[in-house]
């Protein structure tokens, strides 16, 4: 394999630059400020490899392969991390991917952060958002958590890497990350289905959260909320339709978010169907388009989580 610290610029540039173009022209990428972190940010070297499953049989994509590349420097989730369900050997599901590039833009646009903000992310995944908003912000103000140690550690090599060293730490970003509060931003890129009343608390009056707020029975995707948390310790805010949301909230780093939900919110699920596996059912609903440029993700395919 070839280290993807070696590959020259001037095979990942050209398509970075072609990405933030396109993201641009769908007005996902309209402030300069973010455009030019977006562009400073490799995403190859937090996307070693993914797992493509729109290939039958399902492979992973690692730097030895001409579609790597391309994969990396294209709008789409990229699945990095896949575990089996306890019970269901030989199915595996997604627990970390690299966020679609236009979603994840939109949410930082949404975030509103401005030079020395100090920000909290719940879910550092790949390190990739992190990077992105160490580029624009600072390190020194990023504090990054994930669930999972193993993710934190390579996250925690592949930011040192390109230069930056926010802070990391193993937790359940649930609980937030109260050593470092206050925090001006508190941006999750994992599901929940409440705001904790840790971030509220975590974040000063005047700051915003922006989170995917997934009730209980909602399959494929809730909404985006964002609160402004105000000095009696309260916050509020709007839904947002984002079109797709997160992976959801693990509790145990070894175990995937369970995709069998107690119950189906039949007033936002327009569609159920078996979906390969006996023991489940897929559902889809039925949501307006996203932000410019969104697209929906296709019909659920057996073994996966379809979240971003
Ligand atoms: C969609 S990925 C995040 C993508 C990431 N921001 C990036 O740039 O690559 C969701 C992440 O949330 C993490 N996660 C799941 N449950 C969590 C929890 N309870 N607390 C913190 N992180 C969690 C997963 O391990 C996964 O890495």
């Amino acid at each position: 394999m070839t280290s993807v610290d070696v590959i020259p610029a001037a095979r990942w540039q050209p398509l970075l630059e072609a990405l933030a173009g396109q993201l641009a022209g769908e007005k996902v990428l309209s402030d300069p400020s973010w455009r030019s972190a977006f562009t400073a940010v490799p995403r190859h070297v937090f996307v070693p490899r993914f797992y493509d499953d729109s290939v039958d049989p399902p492979r992973w994509v690692d730097s030895t392969d001409p579609a790597w590349l391309p994969g990396v420097y294209s709008d789409e989730t990229l699945a990095t991390q896949l575990l089996p369900m306890p019970g269901q050997p030989g199915i595996p599901y997604v627990t970390s991917s690299s966020t679609r590039p236009g979603y994840m833009l939109w949410l930082l646009h949404l975030l509103v952060a401005a030079d020395d903000m100090r920000v909290l992310e719940i879910g550092t995944g790949t390190g990739y958002n992190a990077a992105l908003l160490s580029q624009r912000l600072g390190d020194r103000q990023i504090t990054s958590i994930d669930i999972d140690p193993h993710l934190v550690d390579l996250a925690r090599g592949r930011l040192a890497k390109s230069g930056f060293r926010p802070r990391l730490a193993v937790r359940d970003g649930r609980a937030g990350h109260p050593e470092h509060a206050p925090y001006d931003r508190n941006i999750a890129t994992v599901a929940v289905d409440r705001i904790p009343y840790a971030w509220v608390q975590q974040v000063r009056p005047g700051g915003i959260i922006l989170a995917d707020l997934r009730p209980v029975g909602m399959i494929r995707g809730g909404a985006i909320v964002k609160l402004t948390v105000h000095a009696d310790g309260t916050a509020t805010g709007r839904l947002i339709d984002g079109g797709v949301g997160f992976m959801s909230a693990r509790t145990d780093p070894a175990h995937p978010a369970a995709p069998d939900v107690p119950a189906i919110d039949k007033t936002t699920v327009s569609e159920r169907r078996g979906c390969g596996d006996p023991e489940r059912t897929c559902a889809s609903t039925d949501r307006r388009a996203g932000p410019p440029g969104h697209h929906r993700l296709p019909p659920p395919r057996p073994s996966h989580d379809h979240h971003t």
